[in-house]
């Protein structure tokens, strides 16, 4: 109870003084303590602690880590991290769609840069090293007015592997101008190399260690199985579908749906799950071996259900965190779990990736196997 009228308070508020009171509430201690329910999930060599993770983009200076295991969340994802620091766009720049249950935000990479974020990750791995139980994914991203945005990924890769369970190659910011270039094909390959000659350099023991690309969600099929082709053949480990959209949807509802930036929350979720859907029938199709996390619209357990039975191994979120509060995963962890007692379903990983088209998934979430 308390939480949600905690929620509804800080709702009011303008969002990005929204969000960093909730960083610091966090930093503070003041947050639900919620019992740890462990349902775990190994993707390739890694073992999550569950499937839910947070988002790239809440914690961007690597502060609340440890704060956000309370939370049951199975992981989280730091950053997007750049090299040297960056104010970012000029405010306001976040913006709630509360009748959409929507952001719009254009923060363009706002961070304290590296060497802040590695003070925090050496100090948080002091007492959770690499391997510990609950796993923490690195989102990197070039500055904005860098003179090599590609020599950016590699020193950041170089920098902060060490402290990495997985390191996340930002590509699709809509916020930081001409970064989606970073897609096509020779400059996504260039990019690649420079973040594995990043990891080969660093003091990660972990030479191999896993990379996801992320990805936007505004692209088409041919651009999609470019990526896919690459990432493959280049031995990314997964791809995270997707970043916010820079496109609009004629239905929303909010007067602020005009505002320029990456649209993320409910209005996400088709256009991510399709493109999620999409790769994981090519990804089968060729048999290849890429692992899918999906985010996107996530705000309850049968929206992560359908990511699941699209192709997901893992799901992350960030806008229902706004909207919901601080009880969001542990409702979506525990709803999972019924829905899998429900289906007569043992694991998780049993369900991965096995329906061929969203509309289905919807309807296999909301009534069971049977419907279908
Ligand atoms: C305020 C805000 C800031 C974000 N910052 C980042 C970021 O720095 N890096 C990144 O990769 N994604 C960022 N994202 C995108 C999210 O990680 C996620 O891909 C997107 O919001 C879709 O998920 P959702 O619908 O659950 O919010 C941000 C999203 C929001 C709302």
């Amino acid at each position: 109870m308390i939480w949600k009228f905690i929620t509804f308070f800080v709702k009011k508020l303008d969002p990005e003084i929204a969000h960093k009171l909730t960083i610091k509430f966090l930093r503070l201690g003041i947050h639900p303590r919620l019992k740890q329910s462990v349902f775990p999930v190994k993707v390739g060599d890694l073992i999550f602690k569950n499937l839910l993770g947070v988002a790239a983009g809440f914690d961007k200076n690597a502060e609340v880590i440890d704060k956000v295991h309370f939370l049951n969340f199975g992981f989280t994802e730091v950053g997007t991290i750049t090299p040297v620091s960056q104010y970012g766009n000029p405010k306001p720049r976040i913006f709630r769609l509360e009748k959409d249950k929507a952001i719009i935000n254009r923060n363009g990479f706002n961070n304290l840069g590296m060497l802040e974020a590695k003070k925090k990750l050496e100090n948080y791995r002091k007492r959770f090293p690499v391997g510990s139980n609950f796993l923490v994914g690195v989102n990197i991203g070039p500055n904005k007015d860098s003179e090599n945005r590609f020599n950016d990924y590699k020193v950041l890769a170089e920098n902060l592997s060490e402290f990495a369970d997985y390191i996340s190659v930002n590509v699709s910011s809509p916020n930081t101008p001409n970064l989606r270039e970073f897609q096509k094909k020779e400059n996504l390959e260039k990019v690649i190399n420079f973040v594995k000659e990043g990891i080969v350099k660093s003091k990660t023991l972990n030479k191999k260690l896993p990379v996801f690309l992320k990805i936007a969600p505004d692209i088409n099929k041919k651009a999609l199985i470019s990526i896919i082709e690459i990432a493959y053949s280049k031995k990314i480990f997964g791809l995270i579908i997707s970043n916010t959209s820079s496109h609009r949807d004629s239905n929303l509802k909010s007067k602020k749906s005009y505002e320029s930036g990456g649209l993320s929350g409910k209005p996400l979720f088709k256009k991510s799950t399709d493109i999620l859907s999409l790769a994981n029938k090519i990804i089968k199709n060729n048999n290849y071996k890429l692992f899918l996390i999906a985010v996107g619209g996530v705000s309850d357990s049968k929206t992560a259900y359908i990511k699941v039975l699209c192709g997901a191994h893992l799901v992350q979120l960030y806008s229902s965190l706004t909207f919901e509060g601080p009880l969001v995963a542990n409702k979506i962890i525990c709803g999972i779990h019924k829905l899998m007692i429900r289906d007569n379903i043992d694991k998780i990983s049993d369900i991965v990736g096995i329906i061929d088209n969203p509309e289905d998934a919807m309807k296999i979430a909301n009534n069971g196997f049977n419907s279908h």
